[in-house]
């Protein structure tokens, strides 16, 4: 390792017997998670290539990062803060992918070679979907590296491994929801995308959640690490259950943070073009590229999916239930957090 590219945590392997009954479950991972740090933050194994390139990764002053717990309302964020910090460029917006106005700094750890290998021979009949393949594929610092400022960055790293003079050189939109409509909502995901291949059941996805056992957690960590952040001038805090409440009103948080005015008109029209219907059919937002590439599951639900907060209760049993509450209840004892919707 280079000696500016060191990286302060320790990364250790899942035990083996645990890994073994993981990998029966997530079939797209073949090799193996590692735990970091502290706070023990789950990932696939290729995380340990690519952890020092991102903790120390050039920050400009221009970047723009939309970050969250994965499911959180991540790509309804992206597209509403690239608007607002572009004034309203909907002819760009729907020629070029959010895929590609974003680069999703790690996804590249989610991709096992042996399934890179799978999709560069599936699509190997086209230059144009071999040349997708690659840039999906990249990993995102190296993407980064290339790309011109202002540049817009997508990540579900929590800001602990991300680097450390990140929020005071560059701006940061971090959204949160609700764990019980993430867990469903990522659980769908799982099934979805065959980077993951989950092929267990929703009880069993929700053990491995609250756990800690699953990409991205602990949960909790996470969102907390970003909510102490919340008052710092270059972060934005926002809840999917506020934006779903009332999105004008985040429409304008998000414009006062980017120093933007907009007509009511205006915001009202960003509002239709950022309603859950639009999305689905909007292919430069609804991930098409991922159905273009093979990488979906055909017959699971899609990417852009229910758009609602509160259905769990249909995935939730008493027990669960009840395991949530105490759950949410024991995380949040140490801190002022609090979801804007849930009587604490
Ligand atoms: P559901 O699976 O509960 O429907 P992320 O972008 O972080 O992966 O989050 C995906 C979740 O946000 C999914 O939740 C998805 O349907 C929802 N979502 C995406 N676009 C949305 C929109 N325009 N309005 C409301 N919810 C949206």
């Amino acid at each position: 390792m280079e000696p500016d590219n060191q990286f302060p945590l320790e990364i250790e392997d899942v035990e083996p017997g645990l890994t073994k009954k993981l990998l029966e479950y997530f079939t797209g991972e073949m090799t193996g998670f590692v735990r970091v740090g502290p706070k023990k933050y789950f990932f696939p194994q290729k995380y340990k290539q690519e952890a020092a390139n991102i903790y120390n990764m050039p920050i400009r002053p221009t970047d723009v990062f939309v970050t969250s717990y994965p499911r959180s309302g991540t790509t309804w964020t992206q597209e509403l803060v690239w608007m607002v910090a572009n004034d309203l460029d909907y002819e760009k917006s729907s020629s070029i992918p959010l895929t590609e106005r974003y680069p999703f700094l790690e996804f590249s750890i989610c991709v096992h070679p042996e399934n890179k290998k799978k999709f560069i021979e599936e699509n190997s009949d086209s230059k144009d979907k071999l040349e997708l393949l690659e840039m999906v594929c990249q990993p995102g610092t190296e993407q980064l590296a290339n790309t011109p400022s202002p540049r817009f960055i997508k990540s579900h790293m929590p800001l602990s491994l991300l680097p450390p003079s990140l929020l005071d050189t560059a701006k940061m939109v971090y959204v949160a929801r609700d764990p019980r409509d993430v867990v469903v909502s990522f659980y769908h995901l799982n099934r979805l995308m065959r980077t993951q291949g989950y092929v267990g059941d929703f009880k069993t996805f929700w053990d491995f959640f609250r756990k800690g056992l699953h990409h991205w957690t602990p949960f909790f960590e996470h969102l907390k690490e970003a909510w102490e952040k919340r008052d710092h001038p270059n972060m934005l805090f926002l809840f999917y259950e506020e934006l779903s409440r009332d999105l004008p009103a985040s429409v304008r948080r998000v414009a006062k943070f980017f120093d933007k005015q907009f007509t009511d008109d205006q915001i009202d029209l960003l509002c239709k073009h950022l309603s859950i219907d639009n999305f689905k059919n909007n292919k430069s937002v609804n991930y098409d590229v991922m159905k273009v590439l093979g990488i979906l599951v055909p017959g699971e639900q899609s990417f852009i999916r229910k758009g609602k907060a509160g259905g769990w209760r249909d995935y939730f049993d008493d027990e669960m239930t009840q395991q949530a509450e105490k759950w949410i209840e024991d995380n949040l004892r140490d801190t002022d957090l609090r979801f804007p919707h849930m009587q604490h």
